[in-house]
């Protein structure tokens, strides 16, 4: 084992690596390789760049002991597991990220050319049948950068943001998954996520809330009975909407601007009801139709498109907030949803006794469980099973 002196040297060399992975590769790296020495990893390159570095070290000779106490130390302080390095070196299952699409439209994205292109799609991919000025006006109050990321990884300097998303499945009925699940550094929640009562097995936490004002509003009437009286609001919480129907975007406009819904299907309802009354824009994101669009072709693009029902097909609400999260954090662990065995639970966590899950005709659920289970089986994310 290995002599005090290297244990010394060890930790000393920990507390560097954590002020600086330049000095790392300076001091490693070959004269023979100066990429790996000059340049500081982006975020989600780190896991090349670490492939890199451990050759590095091989070629040094450094003894097996010396260099996996560093290595192990490097990879916890970074992020060795980053979603975006993994895809890179995948080679087939990757290649359906595009990590350059925007996940989230915000004003700046609102421009002739995005109007003539989306306006041929219908809503969630694109803006066929509504009004510009509900789209124009929605945008334009979306003026916030943080209208334009999830989070800001700035928080983050070493670049590993460890996110989980909770479903509502009934596999998480007596699962003691709380503490887990609280302990990311996100935790998105969907529709009628109670958690009340629920905190051993799906925790308190909630930094992003997911859904369409019509999940929404259902959720409320159906999951009622189960205490889910009250969208979840908290000061860090932010709203994720997906673009369903022009009901979306004048909802959401509404909320941003603190007025109470000035037409359509939600008139006169008040915002603040469901989102509390701190209604600054940045709280409020929205999902790009180019962005489900990509989701809807790439990762569930469902036979059931060509159905006499295809024109309401779209993958589920939390299906599209895992998709989200796959393709903002570095790490993603998924609770709550659809598994192989999903006839042993009742179809949501909360309910009094078990319920099976039904299949509507606008979700395809079965093909969602085989892309969680694909994804899992990737190592791209966690999918929580037992
Ligand atoms: C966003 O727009 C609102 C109203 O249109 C304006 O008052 C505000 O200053 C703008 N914010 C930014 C960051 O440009
Ligand atoms: C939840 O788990 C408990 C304990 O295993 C069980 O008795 C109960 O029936 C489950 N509830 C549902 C809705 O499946």
């Amino acid at each position: 084992m290995g002599s005090p002196r290297w244990k010394r040297l060890c930790l000393l060399f920990l507390a560097g690596l954590a002020a600086s992975l330049v000095f790392y590769g300076r001091h490693y790296a070959s004269p023979g390789s100066p990429s790996t020495a000059s340049r500081m990893p982006q975020q989600g390159e780190v896991g090349l760049v670490q492939a890199e570095i451990s050759q590095d070290a091989r070629g040094h000779h450094l003894t097996g002991e010396r260099a996996s106490c560093e290595l192990d130390k490097l990879l916890l302080s970074l992020c060795p597991w980053s979603l975006k390095s993994k895809v890179k070196i995948e080679p087939t299952f990757g290649q359906q990220f595009n990590f350059d699409i925007p996940v989230l439209i915000w004003e700046r994205h609102f421009t002739p050319d995005s109007w003539d292109r989306l306006k041929q799609r219908n809503a969630p991919n694109g803006w066929h049948g509504l009004p510009y000025s509900v789209i124009s006006s929605t945008l334009k109050v979306l003026n916030d950068s943080a209208n334009s990321r999830l989070f800001s990884t700035a928080s983050f300097p070493n670049g590993c943001i460890r996110c989980a998303v909770v479903g509502n499945g009934g596999i998480l009925n007596g699962s003691r998954q709380g503490k887990e699940i609280d302990a990311h550094d996100f935790v998105f929640r969907v529709n009628g996520a109670v958690t009340k009562g629920f905190e051993k097995d799906v925790g308190t936490k909630t930094s992003f809330f997911g859904f369409t004002v019509n999940t929404m509003k259902n959720s409320l009437i159906a999951y009622a009975e189960y205490g889910f009286t009250q969208i979840p609001q908290a000061k860090d919480l932010q709203y994720i909407f997906i673009p369903s129907h022009v009901r979306d975007y004048i909802m959401l406009r509404a909320a941003v601007l603190g007025i109470a819904v000035p037409e359509g299907y939600d008139e006169g309802d008040e915002p603040q009801k469901y989102f509390g009354s701190e209604a600054s824009a940045g709280k409020f994101k929205l999902l790009h139709p180019e962005f489900m669009y990509y989701l809807r072709e790439r990762f569930l693009r469902s036979e059931n498109i060509k159905s006499q029902f295809g024109h309401l097909y779209m993958p589920s609400t939390g299906a599209i907030m895992l998709l989200t999260a796959l393709h903002t954090c570095d790490q993603v662990s998924a609770y709550g949803f659809i598994t192989e065995n999903y006839k042993k639970f009742s179809a949501h966590y909360y309910e009094h006794e078990k319920k099976p899950l039904v299949f509507y005709a606008n979700h395809d659920m079965l093909l969602e469980l085989e892309l969680w289970k694909n994804l899992h089986q990737a190592g791209f994310m966690k999918l929580y099973q037992r």
